[in-house]
């Protein structure tokens, strides 16, 4: 597929992000970001960065993202804090969100600055693995319920909690696997022949439906892999209890292992078997590479 990346800026483009976010989003109206926020977001630092394809063309992916602050013991600090991420759902799983987010990597280093976050819903195994292990983002923040309920078809059911994913983008990490040349798709065989099991097994349901497990599992070792749906859209629609099971367990886990001092650094997709595993590294000594 062939699209053309670029800046967006004027009202007749920002309505166009407008009808895109109904089309990925749909359902709620008052959750659209309006034109007039993505232009002054434009016209203050922020980035609206569009992609068009198709004959004739038209937007077909936006990423949106605005100048933010982290709030460090020693002061403020500026960031980038990306907020949306839309590919139509025809040219999806082809690269689009990987490009998208490259092009805005590109201009927030132009802007000088060095940390990118946004959140995203952690049993997303799609959104996950573009994240943490294409684009090499980490994570050790848990929010719980971030946006309240939502209302739009993509969120409705669960409640909203987020991973917020830090992403160094001037780190060799980073620019590693931005590269035209990324490292070899890391596979769950990799981790089980060196010693390296997940920390717990999903179950199956008698319909096959993948469960999570009833308690939380020990914790220890540099490594654990965590398993989660690989298609939690599905799950919700066949059975929402399971889903929302599956909800209340990695809440736990997840704000169990940061705690503890654990890292979410990559993320496995098995497309034959559909089995999705987070693999979180114990300290910090990856946040710099
Ligand atoms: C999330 C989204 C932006 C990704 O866009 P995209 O263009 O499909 O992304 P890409 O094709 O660049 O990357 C997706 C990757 O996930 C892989 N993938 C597909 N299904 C997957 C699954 N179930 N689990 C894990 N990975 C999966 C794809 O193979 C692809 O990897 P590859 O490039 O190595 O082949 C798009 O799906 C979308 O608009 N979703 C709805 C809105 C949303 O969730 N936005 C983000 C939060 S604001």
């Amino acid at each position: 597929m062939q699209w053309n990346i670029r800046v967006l800026e004027t009202p007749e483009e920002m309505r166009e992000v407008e009808e895109l976010q109904r089309l990925v989003w749909p359902g709620s109206e008052t959750d659209v970001v309006p034109a007039h926020l993505l232009i002054t977001a434009a016209h203050n630092g922020g980035l609206v960065l569009g992609a068009y394809g198709g004959h004739p063309p038209r937007l077909i992916g936006f990423v949106f993202g605005f100048p933010g602050l982290d709030m460090l013991p020693d002061g403020p600090a500026p960031k980038h804090c990306s907020h949306m991420l839309g590919v139509h759902p025809d040219y999806r799983n082809s690269g689009l969100g990987f490009a998208l987010k490259r092009a805005q990597w590109q201009m927030v280093r132009h802007q000088g600055l060095t940390h990118v976050t946004w959140t995203y819903d952690p049993l997303l195994s799609r959104n996950a693995y573009l994240n943490i292990a294409r684009l090499g983002a980490v994570c050790n923040t848990y929010r719980r319920s971030e946006y309240g309920e939502m209302r739009d078809a993509l969120n409705i059911g669960l409640p909203s909690d987020r991973f917020q994913v830090d992403w160094w983008i001037r780190t060799s990490r980073v620019e590693r696997r931005l590269s035209r040349n990324p490292r070899p798709t890391l596979r769950l065989e990799h981790f089980l022949q060196a010693g390296v099991k997940p920390v717990y097994e999903a179950r199956r349901t008698p319909q096959g439906h993948p469960s999570p497990p009833s308690a939380l599992p020990t914790l220890q070792g540099p490594l654990l892999l965590a398993e989660i749906p690989s298609d939690i859209e599905a799950l919700k629609a066949a059975d929402l209890s399971l889903a929302r099971a599956w909800r209340f367990f990695t809440r736990e886990f997840f704000e169990t292992a940061f705690a503890a001092g654990y890292l979410v650094t990559d993320f496995i997709f098995e497309a034959e078997t559909r089995r999705s595993f987070y693999v979180l590294s114990y300290g910090e000594s990856t946040l710099g590479e």
